[in-house]
């Protein structure tokens, strides 16, 4: 791979998953216009997300990344956005109390839109189209016009990113997100589940936390680190052209930034080493993630950590696995292994939705809730034993109430599937069901954390 890049560097290699664009003059079009908007992040806050991943990486923090698999333009509306950000931060008040870490927040949202596929064609009643790729690619209706990919909704993807990103700022600073806000939202949401028991006793364990601290004089809505947070965006890099749009110069570094979002992950599909996506990803300095899936190799992961991480910074790279509850006990060892003894640092990140779905009896694309939660013990199992950090989980969710993953506390069945099967893409976590994860993650956090606070043993007790 050589040394010298640019941002269209990516061209010159083979690249998947691109969507067919009937008209080459019209897309060109768009991605000049794309490289005139604003950009809709800073490249000093990705820093500083890279930061904040960098103590993940180190062992002093967890990541709780979450979101849409695929946002869409149809449910784009502001109850949708505060309803995620509400249930993202009850999920992240409980983990940080738990693990007794900081926890960096990084939404999926705000610009994940583009979506890899298995199939280029999908065939319905004997009828073939090209699959939907995304929102920003083409439209879900089964009809030609709608699968054809059209470039102008890249330009209504951005929008809707900037106007998402507007909401979410304001959310996060201007003071909506206190903790004694999340805090009084997540005993609400303890008090409706069907888990509320046993919840309850983390649950006043926090209020007598923030009793304390209320006691001692603070005031959540003013003092600064209570009353705001700090949240980021992320999405999946597919569709190069749209980003190349948006790698800007940062002015006071030199450097190239993706602006799309504050950190953006290669998918499963798209990490050949030789490949477009790699040669992108290589040259931007955002914090970055790769899904590591059951095809990949240790020394191929190797490889492509020297490509993507050559500094070994820590922050700039988040693993982020996906083999499916049965297959993580047999790859992810070696992978863990292989990057401890080459003295990689990386956060490890746990997707345990991906290598999870499944097709139900009545032909919904689903995810069973055990699995989701079996992989994420086997996550944290396989680091205990490895003596690496756990450092975060990656999850589909959504704070509306769908009925899309079954499972969880309320044991949502099959036959519920129809109710409010709602994604269009893989299904996801509702609310209830992305709060009573959280407590389970927490209950694996604090065993984690008591795990490092045995004592070590004495020459003499060896
Ligand atoms: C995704 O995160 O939505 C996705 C497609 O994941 P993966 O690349 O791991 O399959
Ligand atoms: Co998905």
């Amino acid at each position: 791979m050589s040394e010298r890049w640019t941002p269209d560097g990516w061209r010159a290699k083979p690249v998947l998953q691109v969507p067919d664009y009937p008209d080459a003059k019209a897309l060109a079009d768009v991605e000049a216009q794309l490289a005139t908007f604003p950009p809709l992040v800073f490249a000093g806050e990705a820093r500083n997300l890279k930061k904040a991943l960098g103590r993940v990486a180190k062992g002093e923090a967890f990541l709780l990344q979450g979101g849409d698999c695929s946002e869409s333009f149809a449910e784009h509306g502001a109850n949708n956005i505060r309803d995620f950000f509400r249930v993202f931060l009850q999920m992240a008040i409980v983990l940080t109390y738990a693990g007794a870490l900081p926890v960096v927040k990084v939404g999926r949202i705000a610009g994940q839109f583009a979506k890899p596929r298995s199939s280029p064609m999908e065939k319905f009643n004997g009828v073939e189209l090209p699959s939907y790729r995304g929102d920003i690619v083409n439209d879900i209706a089964f009809t030609p016009e709608a699968r054809t990919p059209d470039p102008r909704r890249q330009i209504e993807a951005y929008r809707q990113s900037a106007a998402t990103l507007n909401l979410l700022r304001a959310f996060a600073k201007g003071g909506y997100a206190s903790v004694d806000n999340v805090h009084q939202w997540m005993l609400e949401s303890v008090k409706g589940s069907p888990q509320s028991r046993r919840y309850m006793d983390l649950a006043d364990r926090i209020s007598e936390a923030l009793d304390f601290m209320r006691a001692c004089g603070l005031n959540f809505a003013v003092d600064s680190n209570l009353g705001v947070t700090d949240f980021y965006t992320s999405h999946e890099a597919l569709l190069l052209g749209y980003e190349q749009a948006f790698t800007r110069v940062d002015s006071t570094s030199g450097s190239y930034y993706a602006t799309s979002g504050h950190m953006i992950w290669i998918g499963d599909r798209t990490r050949q080493l030789d490949h477009g996506h790699v040669e992108y990803f290589r040259g931007i300095k955002n914090p970055i993630g790769l899904k590591c899936g059951p095809s990949l190799k240790a020394d191929e992961l190797l490889k492509l950590i020297d490509v993507l991480n050559p500094e070994n910074e820590p922050g700039r790279l988040t693993l982020i696995s996906r083999f499916g509850a049965d297959k993580v006990g047999d790859h992810l060892p070696q992978l863990v292994r292989a990057v401890k003894r080459e003295g990689h640092t990386v956060v490890w990140s746990c997707d345990p939705m991906h290598g999870n779905t499944i097709t139900s009896t009545s032909g919904y694309k689903t995810r069973p809730f055990d699995r989701i939660l079996s992989e994420v013990k086997s996550f944290f199992t396989v680091h205990a034993a490895e003596g690496t950090h756990a450092g975060g989980v990656h999850l589909e969710m959504t704070g509306q109430d769908v009925t899309e993953c079954i499972g969880g506390a309320r044991a949502i069945t099959d036959e519920d599937l129809n109710d409010r099967y709602h994604t269009v893409c893989d299904p996801r976590l509702n609310a209830e069901q992305s709060i009573d994860m959280a407590f389970l993650i927490a209950e694996l956090l604090k065993r984690e954390r008591g795990d490092k606070m045995q004592p070590m043993p004495t020459a003499a007790g060896l």
